[in-house]
């Protein structure tokens, strides 16, 4: 059986790589030219590890086809994926109108035993909504909720060793044929009803970025009362109900995903008549977390930035992506040129035309007043500390992903601050 994927962005390229790991063949549409002559050319147009040797595999085994035309891709694919953009819209809750326009387009298409299947993320009821719009249409397809829980820089190890596969369906067939799918991957699969299944990843991204938040406002105390912030949550993880993972504190969190679903689930929960208020404070608390940051630079420069020169190291939302959607980095760098400052940035995969960019890391902190260091990449950590010292005129770094070695930046003749840590 033939499965389509519509949408060749990253969860429609992770999607179909990984469904053709799994022997599944793949017809993969895709509207934009370029992007479909690129993956007809074997490349793949985003940098995500892992992606690029999936989809080769799966050109030279035969197993994926790529397609301009929607119809044409869905004709004789039992099972179709929907994996298109679901942007923010006027009421912050996720636009679907992409999703409606494809699916009016392919309804002629699709047999009554064809399972269509939403993967984006979209507002709950979606699934009802699109199975109401298929049956004005006089199409008898099934519809399935099936989210992504990708995370960028990851997603092929997160597609092929999820930990759960939800699936929310109006009816128990159409549940157990995209389950079959995905045998083979040593995840649980959870079968519930479609609301459920678009809560579930909502849910998932609230609880995270709150989490996150938490994390970071600890960062915020530990810098009054002299605290160590990486010893804290170590201690607040060990307790089995909570765990380690995600609580690395940082610049506050950015990216494509959580300051958009944040915002969508409490404005969806107020259309429910439910005010969110937990999760509108950590909207909040995430900027203003960010902002304190950008106090923080200014009074590391004796309070005043203007004319003042500061490198950035690293511009996209976190490392291993060069997605610099909402990031907090890109953010600070911003703040801090509106404040006056003379900002420059590097990044080993990301560029913007926000914030003027050098080439190395090295290259950025010439001059420099202050260096922060505000993407975790790995790369920064190659960096010889004694030459960074040397190029810059000033000495402070301000480390606010805890990334470098406080002890090696200071023998290398450094001002060491993290976040969260006053006493290293
Ligand atoms: C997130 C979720 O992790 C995925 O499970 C989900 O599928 C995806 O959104 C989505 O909805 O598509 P992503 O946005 O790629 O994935 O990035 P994360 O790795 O979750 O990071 C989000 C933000 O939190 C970043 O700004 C990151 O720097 C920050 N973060 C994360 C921290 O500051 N500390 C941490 O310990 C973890």
């Amino acid at each position: 059986m033939d499965v389509a994927v519509i949408g060749a962005g990253y969860v429609g390229l992770v999607q179909a790589g990984g469904l053709t790991h799994l022997g599944h063949r793949v017809r993969l549409a895709e509207a934009d030219s370029v992007k479909l002559s690129m993956l007809s050319s074997g490349k793949v147009p985003i940098y995500e590890p892992g992606l690029a040797d999936l989809i080769e595999r799966a050109i030279d085994n035969d197993l994926i086809s790529f397609w301009s035309d929607n119809g044409e891709a869905v004709t004789g694919a039992g099972i179709v994926f929907l994996t298109l953009p679901t942007p923010t819209g006027d009421d912050d809750c996720a636009d679907i109108s992409v999703i409606e326009v494809v699916v009016s387009q392919i309804a002629p298409y699709l047999e009554s035993d064809t399972v269509l299947v939403i993967k984006s993320t979209v507002p709950v009821g979606t699934a009802a909504a699109i199975r109401e719009l298929l049956d004005t249409l006089g199409c008898a397809a099934g519809v399935v909720s099936n989210p992504e829980f990708l995370a960028e820089g990851n997603a092929v190890e997160d597609f092929l060793r999820a930990e759960r596969v939800v699936i929310g369906a109006f009816e128990s067939d159409h549940a157990a044929r995209v389950a079959e799918l995905y045998r083979g991957l040593p995840s649980q699969i959870l079968i519930t009803d479609p609301a459920s299944a678009e809560l579930i990843k909502y849910g998932a991204n609230a609880y995270l970025a709150a989490r996150l938040t938490f994390a970071n406002s600890l960062a915020a105390i530990s810098d009054r009362v002299g605290a160590d912030v990486l010893d804290v949550v170590k201690g607040i993880g060990l307790d089995r109900r909570i765990g380690p993972h995600f609580m690395r504190p940082g610049p506050g969190y950015g990216g494509s995903c959580f300051p958009k679903d944040t915002r969508a689930m409490v404005s969806m929960a107020e259309a429910a008549g439910f005010d969110f208020r937990l999760l509108r404070t950590v909207i909040e608390t995430n900027d203003w977390h960010r902002e304190g940051i950008v106090a923080r630079c200014v009074e590391l420069l004796d309070g005043d930035v203007s004319g003042k020169k500061v490198a950035i190291w690293g511009i996209a939302f976190k490392s291993g992506t060069d997605d610099t959607r909402e990031s907090p980095a890109l953010g600070i760098a911003r703040d801090l040129a509106t404040s006056g400052a003379d900002v420059v940035s590097c990044d080993p995969e990301a560029v913007t035309d926000a914030v003027p960019m050098v080439e190395s890391p090295l290259a950025a902190a010439v001059d420099a007043d202050l260096l922060v260091v505000a993407t975790e990449w790995p790369e920064f950590l190659r960096v010889d500390l004694g030459q960074v010292a040397k190029a810059m005129s000033g000495d402070i770094v301000y480390d606010v992903r805890n990334l470098l070695d406080p002890v090696k930046a200071r023998a290398a003749g450094l001002r060491y601050v993290g976040l969260g840590r006053p006493r290293v």
